[in-house]
């Protein structure tokens, strides 16, 4: 394992390339189950989590090549239709294996994915959906049996759940309904970035899809899919998490390159209450600390909403932001991992019920924390920029997860993080 110490009374400046979307990779990558032909996909991150992709589509019988950020996939002869527990557990993203290979082979077996940190990450919605396309499903051993012996058929399907749409429960039956007999309606779908790329990339291999980014998804089935060479969107969330690194850290600002600020809209809207300067270009944003400094009030929403992976790493900003500040997770409530480790540094933040309460202190202290998902390690990163002395981060495997190489990103901008090894 290995472990990060990340001095203090960081200064920022300079610009920094935001790499392409993990969350928008994996799906796609999971995608290219759905066509024999080859597949390139460009700007996926090195991160752990694409990793693990790769590994589990290598175990199906994929041919699979790395160069840099490109990926070239065939998915020509699989042989298998198993995702097993020992890799489904390590990403719980491996579910959306489950959509293409029903579509593929008219049967899946994959392991119910386990909790983690942020919370109990159910899949009712996604076998939901599956279930009106005509799969029979089975439950037992931790793993879920598929089957659609006579293929899957078009319906309309309501995939809306308590806490609102399902990113990946509405990829994975998008990815199933594209081969389906007839005509699939998804209702309550996910409005996310990452939704419309996959519509693309599917649309791209011959799929007929409209409405992806709206909560109404049309999809004409086809009988067949081709190859493609696609891009894959720039990744908001690393992005959300530079902007307030600089919001925090900047000497005088710091610019972001390669980012979409359309997706970005909620947290830039955000930054500019707590009185950040920003200045947005042609794919490029730059950032300042506030000459004032103003704490608010976040609830994390489906897009468009404010994103709850960006929850955490706005907790970092608020707990040395003058004034009392609001966060409520409405999507993962038990998502606050890092406000604990933060009051090991001095943070004032008190967290019940889903919502934390954060009176800003003057300047954090450094302290052993100890990383435990991936966006609360970002967030205890961010908060050893600003503190005083060497903050010791552990378990950065869970950093390493989704962010592709951020401590070599922040050194690059003039910030100073050690990577050793953790015995
Ligand atoms: C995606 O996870 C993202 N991961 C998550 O990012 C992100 O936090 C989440 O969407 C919400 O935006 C990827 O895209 C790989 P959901 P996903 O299904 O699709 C409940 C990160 O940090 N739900 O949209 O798994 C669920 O409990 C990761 O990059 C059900 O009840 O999340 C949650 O409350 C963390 N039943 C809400 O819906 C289901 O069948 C949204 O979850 C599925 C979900």
């Amino acid at each position: 394992m290995e472990k990060f110490i990340v001095h203090g009374e960081a200064s920022l400046e300079g610009t920094v390339n935001i790499s392409g979307s993990k969350n928008a990779s994996l799906p796609i990558l999971a995608a290219t189950l759905l066509t024999r032909e080859e597949c390139i996909i460009r700007r996926v991150p090195d991160v752990s989590d694409t990793n693990y992709m790769l590994q589990i589509l290598q175990n199906l019988g994929a041919e699979v090549e790395r160069a840099s950020g490109t990926v070239v996939i065939k998915c020509e002869k699989l042989h298998s239709h198993e995702a097993p527990y020992d890799l489904v557990r390590k990403m719980r993203a491996s579910v959306c294996v489950m959509g293409p290979l029903l579509a593929r082979q008219n049967r899946a077996n994959v392991s119910l994915p386990g909790g983690c940190v942020i919370g109990d990450r159910p899949i009712d919605l996604h076998l939901r959906g599956l279930k009106g396309l005509g799969a029979r499903i089975d439950v037992e051993g931790g793993n879920v049996n598929l089957e659609a012996r006579f293929g899957l058929k078009g319906d309309t399907i309501d995939m809306m759940g308590k806490n609102g749409a399902t990113v990946l429960g509405t990829d994975n039956v998008m990815m199933a309904a594209v081969l389906a007999k007839g005509t699939t309606v998804i209702n309550g779908a996910a409005c996310e970035p990452e939704v419309i790329d996959l519509a693309n990339f599917l649309n791209s291999m011959g799929a007929k899809i409209t409405g992806a980014g709206s909560p109404r998804i049309e999809i004409e089935g086809v009988t067949e899919l081709g190859g493609v060479d696609h891009t894959v969107i720039p990744d908001r969330i690393e992005a959300g998490t530079f902007l307030v690194a600089g919001a925090m850290a900047a000497k005088d600002k710091i610019t972001l390159r390669r980012v979409r600020s359309d997706h970005l809209a909620s947290v830039l809207e955000v930054l500019g209450q707590c009185g950040c300067k920003m200045k947005i270009g042609d794919e490029t944003i730059s950032i300042g600390k506030a000459d004032q400094p103003l704490g608010a009030n976040i609830i994390t929403e489906p897009y468009p909403g404010f994103p709850t992976d960006m929850q955490a790493q706005m907790c970092s900003l608020f707990a040395t932001t003058p004034g009392l500040s609001v966060v409520k997770d409405t999507i993962f409530p038990q998502r606050f991992m890092h406000a604990s480790e933060m009051k090991r540094m001095g943070a004032n933040i008190q967290v019940d019920d889903g919502t934390a309460v954060i009176n800003g202190v003057n300047q954090l202290s450094a302290a052993p924390v100890m990383a435990s998902d991936l966006r609360a390690s970002a967030a205890l990163v961010l908060s050893g920029l600003t503190a005083t002395g060497q903050t010791e981060i552990t378990r950065v495997y869970h950093i390493d997860r989704g962010y592709e190489h951020i401590d070599d990103k922040l050194a690059a901008l003039g910030a100073r993080i050690d990577r050793i090894p953790d015995h």
